[in-house]
């Protein structure tokens, strides 16, 4: 199913990490670069910092999850450009859990009444969202349940300069899954570049396993003064010609749609900005009952055989007001777009973000402040067998692992918007 080679390097990488010792300063290189100086502690506020030539980040053990991500504009001004919180223990007191920056598990996105059939077992697990009076905890279980991996706290198991690799153990029966899984997740920075591998291991039964970066994103660190908004950033997707058809609580029904070109869901044809059909009301109820906008998920189709770190990106979203621009490759064959319609303004901007001399905006992050981007396989793939994804959902203590790969590669692009494909209206 999967590459072993890629497992035995990455076993073997964990295996040669060695214990830190709190405090210690680390080294590590980036090309032939040598990055010192950074701290193997959390600093005050829970915090884990690695870096890589133009670009620093945070990472805490909350849901494995990045929690700042800084890279400097075109002007030279550093933004910090996701979603989070300033300290690590206020992730779990936010009674939204807007599952920021995240790992979701062990099965990410929606799971079709709580329930799947592995080999004619039906399994239940809780549930979670869409709470009724007949299922007051809900008719679906959304990113791996009410205790889902993203509301645990990882173990830091090794951290390097420029990398930082969590792992959690998730016990057999947790959530109404079957069996054990081990999972290890190792982000790393480069030059301008955040990769992050997630292995996972089915060690006693057969299980489910879909795992995803669920990070926040606004190009402008919230610090446009046009506008807090992403909605004038620009996202291309040059493999997204399809995506999975939902019903209003964004179930898949098992129909595969095609984007037709100038279509509201076309991002496929040519770069479009988030916001540009909002003023067509048949985007009210594109992302669910009620909701105007995108949480889609869009098939990304490369002939096969591919290279995925080559056959890219497979999404690009690009804001003209900063000029950064985050081009994503991944192995992925799947890609979830969020375009946060279910923000209200009530979760707070972190320090590092925003404007301070603007009394008039609130340093909140508004609804269409911010988009998801989440690598992952085709959702709830489970529940639709005639898909034919078992093999990149399903696993066993004998076959290869889970794996996902992705890699965000950043750059300056401040061409102008608007007028060539990118279209404002
Ligand atoms: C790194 O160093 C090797 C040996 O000096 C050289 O061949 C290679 O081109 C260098 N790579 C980069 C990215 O500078
Ligand atoms: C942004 O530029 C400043 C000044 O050159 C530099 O000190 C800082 O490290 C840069 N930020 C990042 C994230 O590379
Ligand atoms: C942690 O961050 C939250 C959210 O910004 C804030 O409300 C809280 O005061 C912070 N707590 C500490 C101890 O800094
Ligand atoms: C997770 O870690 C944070 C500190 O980073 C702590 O405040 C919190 O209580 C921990 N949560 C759990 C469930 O252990
Ligand atoms: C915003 O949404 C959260 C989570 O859904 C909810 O708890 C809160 O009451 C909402 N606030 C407002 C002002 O609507
Ligand atoms: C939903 O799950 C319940 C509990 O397993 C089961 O009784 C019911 O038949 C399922 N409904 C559908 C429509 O699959
Ligand atoms: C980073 O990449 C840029 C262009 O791709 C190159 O000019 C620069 O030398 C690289 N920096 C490092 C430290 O490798
Ligand atoms: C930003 O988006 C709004 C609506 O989505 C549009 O009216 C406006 O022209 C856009 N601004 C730019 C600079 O493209
Ligand atoms: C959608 O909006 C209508 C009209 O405001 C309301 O009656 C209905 O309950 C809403 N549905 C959901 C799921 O929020
Ligand atoms: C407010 O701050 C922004 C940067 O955060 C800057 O671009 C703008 O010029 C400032 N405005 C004033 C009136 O100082
Ligand atoms: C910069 O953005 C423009 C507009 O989307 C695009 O045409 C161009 O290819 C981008 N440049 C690079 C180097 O990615
Ligand atoms: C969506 O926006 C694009 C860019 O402005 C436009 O070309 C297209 O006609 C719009 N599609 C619909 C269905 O409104």
């Amino acid at each position: 199913m999967r590459s072993p080679a890629l497992s035995v390097a990455l076993w073997a990488s964990i295996a040669l990490a060695r214990p830190q010792i709190p405090g210690e300063t680390l080294t590590g290189t980036v090309g032939n670069t040598t990055v010192a100086g950074i701290s193997s502690s959390p600093d005050s506020n829970g915090k884990y910092t690695i870096s890589g030539p133009g670009i620093r980040a945070n990472f805490i053990p909350y849901g494995a999850s990045i929690s700042n991500l800084f890279l400097n504009d075109t002007s030279g001004v550093e933004r910090d450009i996701v979603g989070g919180f300033d300290n690590a223990s206020y992730y779990g007191i936010d009674r939204q859990h807007p599952h920021f920056g995240g790992v979701p598990g062990r099965y990410a996105n929606r799971i079709k009444n709580s329930s799947f059939v592995i080999d004619s077992t039906t399994y239940n697990v809780l549930p979670n969202e869409n709470p009724t009076t007949s299922s007051p905890q809900g008719v679906d279980t959304l990113h791996g349940g009410p205790d889902g991996w993203d509301w645990r706290n990882w173990t830091v198991v090794a951290h390097t300069s420029n990398s930082i690799t969590f792992s959690l153990t998730d016990p057999d029966g947790d959530q109404g899954f079957p069996g054990e899984v081990v999972s290890y997740v190792t982000y790393t920075l480069g030059n301008m570049t955040w990769d992050m591998r997630m292995v996972a291991l089915a060690t006693t039964k057969v299980t489910p396993i879909m795992l995803s970066s669920h990070t926040y994103w606004n190009l402008d660190g919230f610090a446009n003064t046009e506008t807090p908004l992403a909605l004038n950033h620009s996202l291309w997707l040059p493999y997204g010609g399809q995506r999975i058809g939902t019903d209003s609580i964004l179930i898949p029904t098992g129909d595969i749609l095609s984007n037709q070109p100038q279509s509201l869901n076309d991002f496929w044809s040519t770069p479009k900005q988030i916001g540009a059909n909002f003023t067509n009301s048949d985007l009210l109820g594109n992302c669910g009952e009620n909701c105007t906008g995108y949480d889609t998920c869009y098939l990304t189709n490369r002939q096969e055989p591919y290279d995925w770190r080559e056959s890219g990106p497979v999404a690009r979203l690009r804001s003209a007001w900063s000029g950064i621009q985050v081009d994503v490759f991944t192995d992925q064959e799947a890609f979830q777009i969020y375009s946060c319609g279910g923000q209200n303004g009530s979760m707070a901007l972190k320090s590092t973000q925003g404007l301070y001399n603007n009394s008039s905006r609130p340093r909140t992050i508004p609804q269409y402040g911010c988009i998801v981007m989440e690598v992952e396989d085709w959702i709830d793939g489970i529940n639709q067998p005639e898909w034919g994804r078992q093999s990149k959902q399903v696993f066993g203590p004998g076959d290869d692992p889970y794996v996902l790969q992705a890699s965000y590669r950043f750059s300056l692009n401040s061409t102008d918007v608007g007028l060539l494909g990118e279209g404002s209206g």
